[in-house]
């Protein structure tokens, strides 16, 4: 196969093709980008034949920033008969290796929730056809995917279970808790999800633990580690919700986040501050050069161009500065479903 077919937020469609040219080409792999602005995913053509597979095969899908899900196919299938769509989809489907799990997908984009009815109906005789004509086994490590570009085109193609986004579309579908100060809270949800393996949260993120919340009110992120039974020093000139005060597990704090130090170390950082990514880059450098916290996750707000580059280059002055000071370090980018203008950081040291 030697089309990488990548979901993307829309408007972010540049960023994912920069960013996919990139670790093709540092893999020897070489091809081009189409990209469509606002179309919600990158179509990453590869001049060698099985050139997608090699890419998803040789690279690792939570190095990619802006890419929320990936799958290799043979190109796009147009012309599907609105009467039977589902012959040509499976006799696509035989040409592919078998798969253990379907899932039908939409790009994120408004045209795109259109066709989720479509979407929708044809998965039970899909499914059963597939069946039928043993495109299922149930211990192939693959996926298969299905997008539909409109009524009568579609991308189908297979993905790695393992290296690729658990969500369909890499869309995290979490649901509001009530007693969240602010919707806010998913982002911090999203990131745990996303760079904390389910089976580490007990310890990773156990009860017990302090944190460090800077940017904090009204106090969604905040909620979140409370509700994991941890203590947090919540940073913010603005006001937090009263109830988490109420707790016993939260120390609000009126001052400027950027100068915050904590008396005694923390496992936590985390920082919502909307500020340049150069001043948060600057300020995550020193918290883990002073050995103040042991994880962080954090936002960059990107700005108007050169969106990939920046983070790119904030990445590196992470990395080069905490490994000059002796760090070893585990650093990671998404932009995550709840993320706009914005990516999310990871950072570990050891
Ligand atoms: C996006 S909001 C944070 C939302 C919060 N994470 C939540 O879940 O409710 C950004 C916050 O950063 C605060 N802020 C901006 N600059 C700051 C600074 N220099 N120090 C501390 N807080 C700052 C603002 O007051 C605002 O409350």
């Amino acid at each position: 196969m030697n089309h990488l077919f990548l979901h993307c937020r829309a408007g972010f469609e540049k960023e994912c093709a920069a960013e996919i040219s990139d670790i093709a080409a540092g893999l020897g792999i070489y091809g081009y980008s189409k990209t469509k602005d606002n179309s919600a995913y990158v179509l990453f053509i590869t001049h060698e034949p099985d050139g997608a597979e090699n890419i998803i095969r040789m690279s690792g899908f939570r190095q990619l920033i802006f890419t929320r899900q990936w799958f290799a196919c043979a190109g796009l299938i147009d012309n599907l008969p609105v009467t039977d769509r589902v012959t040509p989809l499976c006799e696509a489907a035989a040409a592919l290796p078998k798969t253990s799990e379907l899932i039908i997908e939409t790009v994120d984009t408004n045209e795109g929730k259109e066709l989720s009815g479509l979407s929708k109906k044809i998965v039970a005789p899909l499914e059963k056809a597939l069946r039928a004509q043993q495109s299922f086994f149930a211990k192939s490590p693959l996926r298969l995917h299905l997008v539909f570009i409109s009524g009568t085109q579609a991308y189908i193609g297979v993905s790695p279970i393992a290296n690729s986004s658990q969500w369909p579309m890499g869309i995290a579908r979490l649901r509001l808790p009530k007693e969240a100060p602010s919707r806010a809270t998913l982002k911090l949800e999203e990131a745990w999800h996303h760079f904390i393996p389910a089976d580490e949260w007990d310890i990773r993120l156990a009860s017990g633990m302090r944190a460090v919340d800077l940017g904090a009110a009204p106090g969604g992120w905040t909620w979140q580690l409370v509700q994991r039974g941890m203590y947090v020093e919540a940073v913010d000139n603005g006001p937090m919700e009263k109830s988490l005060l109420e707790t016993g597990q939260v120390l609000h704090i009126l001052t400027d986040g950027f100068l915050y130090e904590p008396k005694k170390p923390v496992h936590w950082l985390v920082c919502d501050i909307v500020d340049k990514p150069a001043r948060v880059t600057s300020m995550i450098i020193r918290w883990f050069t002073k050995k103040h916290c042991r994880e962080a996750i954090f936002n960059l707000k990107l700005p108007m161009k050169q969106r990939y580059v920046e983070v790119k280059k904030c990445e590196e002055r992470i990395r080069a500065e905490l490994e000059k000071a002796g760090f070893k370090l585990d650093i990671q980018f998404k932009q995550l479903y709840h993320d706009r203008e914005e990516v999310t950081g990871y950072l570990r040291v050891y």
